[in-house]
């Protein structure tokens, strides 16, 4: 029995009351993330219930249940509290996938503060934009990371404390540093949870547009509406499931499934600490049983790639529901994985900036693969003209995906950008910035992203913060930076360089300009290739059209280059 009926009924049906009222929220009473994922499932009965199975990358392994992860984010906010943090303030986690990530992601909802993960690989660069954006009061963070914390600590005066979790006292801690030894602490067995309404600020995603810098996408605990019943629906989990989100926390889709949806609906999650090897994911579905796997279209091409043979070497019987998101999952990886696990691989769409799945298949309507499926129930969507944003009524013409606004788990804005918050509406429709059509089943077809946004892997960077970055190159007179078809990850970054009059094209200086990046930014903004050129085309007011390249590296039309300067 799969929690969702048919689709027709469940849209019938559907209203947002039913997932309040499954969450005994009643509206203008108190929604807390923090105390529903963990407090609530235990005050169910659930207390001794496996919530979190932990292995790193050494094949150890740690298990929590609900009753020790209330125990542990009690003791973490409770911390955060004793250290003068104060609800609204912005707190940072920047962590591999350890525990702490989980429970601290938690204790600062639990204590009223914005949770800010961060992706862990990260540079020293990405990171100031992103706290200084913010204006993040707080920090917690591994050993191994706290060097790039270090060097920005004279551009950001507000952020007071750099908490690490795992500091073993070999080194003296330095300026606002503090070592938080989480199996020293007392545990605190009952916290007073800050009573955040619907409203309050929860999480900061930040997230890359074409131009300008990383926007925060600010969500609240309202969120929680959205993504427990989605989860419940989409991933379809049961009280029996042993479910795996392969996402990083830093990134949306980590902390919606990876975090408050499956734990809101008392499920246990497992997590692995480690980089992306097929062997490894099979044997870690194998060794945990894991029942419901999410993960995304570049690792199913990865482990297609390592192709049939080595997957027998596994017993994967106990998966019984897959699910993807963050790219174009291609009719190929969808057919492939009903080949090799007898189950097909479910397509969701949404972003940062939705929250939770807005377009999905669902495990009972039926699949055609290479369609990222129907709107959830209680989401209206639709495809708008790329002009006039009229909804298109005729099937298969391709416009822009727009979603009508009030969903809970909304953005409710981007933080100190309210006026690209608001551009992001048009003609009542919230615009997500991707191309699709709808045929005449009603089911979506991705097109494409309708801006210069590069997906590499499922995800997001932007071209800008990587030009920016590049003329912070010695030798980088000007650049523009595109993503290039990969069979694998889709699209990897690609800059174009003019150099520096005494600076010479070579090699050498290529892997330099790479490695620049790897370093500043992070190793997904790091361009898999760059082309030296003499100049870049531009429009005669000076811009630099990106657009002329991108379509070269894709074997595209141009398109309207009447205003190229150079041509
Ligand atoms: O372009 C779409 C692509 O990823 C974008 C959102 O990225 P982000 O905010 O990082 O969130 C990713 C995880 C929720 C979208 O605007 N995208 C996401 N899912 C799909 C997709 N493209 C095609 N098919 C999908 N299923």
């Amino acid at each position: 029995m799969t929690n969702m009926r048919s689709y027709d009924e469940e849209i019938r049906d559907f209203n947002w009351t039913i997932p309040e009222k499954e969450l005994e929220y009643q509206p203008g009473h108190d929604i807390n993330i923090g105390a529903y994922c963990s407090d609530r499932i235990c005050t169910q009965g659930k207390g001794d219930k496996l919530a979190l199975i932990w292995e790193g990358h050494a094949g150890e392994v740690k298990q929590y249940t609900f009753n020790d992860m209330r125990l542990l984010t009690n003791t973490m906010a409770q911390y955060l509290k004793n250290l003068g943090l104060q609800p609204g303030e912005r707190i940072c986690l920047f962590m591999d996938k350890i525990p702490e990530l989980y429970f601290g992601f938690l204790a600062i909802l639990k204590m009223g503060g914005i949770s800010q993960p961060l992706f862990s690989a990260f540079g020293a660069e990405s990171l100031l934009t992103r706290l200084a954006d913010a204006g993040t009061a707080a920090i917690i963070t591994q050993k191994k990371h706290v060097a790039k914390v270090r060097v920005l600590l004279k551009d950001m005066p507000g952020l007071r404390h750099i908490i690490i979790v795992d500091d073993d006292e070999s080194k003296p801690l330095r300026e606002r540093e503090i070592a938080l030894h989480m199996e020293k602490e007392a545990r605190v067995e009952n916290f007073p949870v800050f009573p955040s309404k619907a409203e309050t600020p929860s999480v900061l995603h930040y997230t890359s547009g074409t131009t300008g810098k990383p926007k925060g996408a600010q969500h609240v605990h309202y969120s929680l509406i959205s993504q427990y019943i989605s989860a419940k629906y989409v991933l379809d989990l049961q009280d029996d499931d042993i479910y795996w989100c392969t996402a990083d926390p830093g990134w949306v889709t980590g902390t919606s499934y990876g975090i408050i949806g499956p734990w809101a609906n008392g499920i246990t999650q497992c997590v692995l600490d480690a980089g992306f090897k097929a062997e490894s994911w099979y044997r870690f579905i194998e060794k945990h049983k894991v029942t419901v796997w999410y993960s995304a279209p570049t690792a199913i091409r990865s482990l297609m790639k390592e192709g049939d043979e080595i997957v027998k070497k596994f017993d994967l019987s106990s998966l019984r529901h897959l699910c993807s998101v963050g790219e174009p999952l291609n009719a190929e990886a969808v057919l492939w994985s009903k080949k090799v696990f007898g189950l097909f691989f479910h397509d969701t769409f949404w972003q940062t900036e939705t929250g939770s799945m807005m377009i999905s298949n669902y495990p009972t309507m039926k699949i055609k693969p290479g369609s990222m499926g129907k709107p959830f129930p209680g989401i209206t969507a639709t495809v708008v003209d790329l002009k006039t944003h009229e909804p298109i009524t005729k099937a298969g013409i391709v416009g822009l995906i727009a979603i009508k606004p009030g969903w809970p788990s909304m953005f409710r804005t981007y933080w100190n950008n309210e006026e690209i918050y608001q551009s992001k509406f048009k003609n009542g429709w919230y615009i997500c910035g991707d191309r699709a059509s709808i045929d005449e089943d009603g089911y979506f077809w991705f097109v494409g992203r309708d801006d210069d946004v590069i997906n590499t892997a499922g995800h997001l960077v932007g071209p800008f913060e990587i030009e920016s970055a590049l003329l912070e190159h010695e030798s980088v007179a000007e650049s523009a930076v595109v993503g290039k078809p990969d069979p694998v990850n889709m699209e990897v970054v690609k800059a174009f360089i003019a150099l520096k009059p005494g600076f010479q094209a070579s090699k050498m200086l290529e892997l330099d300009i790479m490695n620049f990046i790897r370093k500043k930014l992070s190793p997904l903004a790091m361009p898999q290739e760059i082309e030296f050129v003499p100049s870049l085309p531009k429009t005669r007011s000076g811009k630099i059209m990106r657009r002329v390249l991108r379509a070269q590296e894709w074997g595209e039309e141009i398109g309207d280059i009447s205003t190229l300067e150079n041509d």
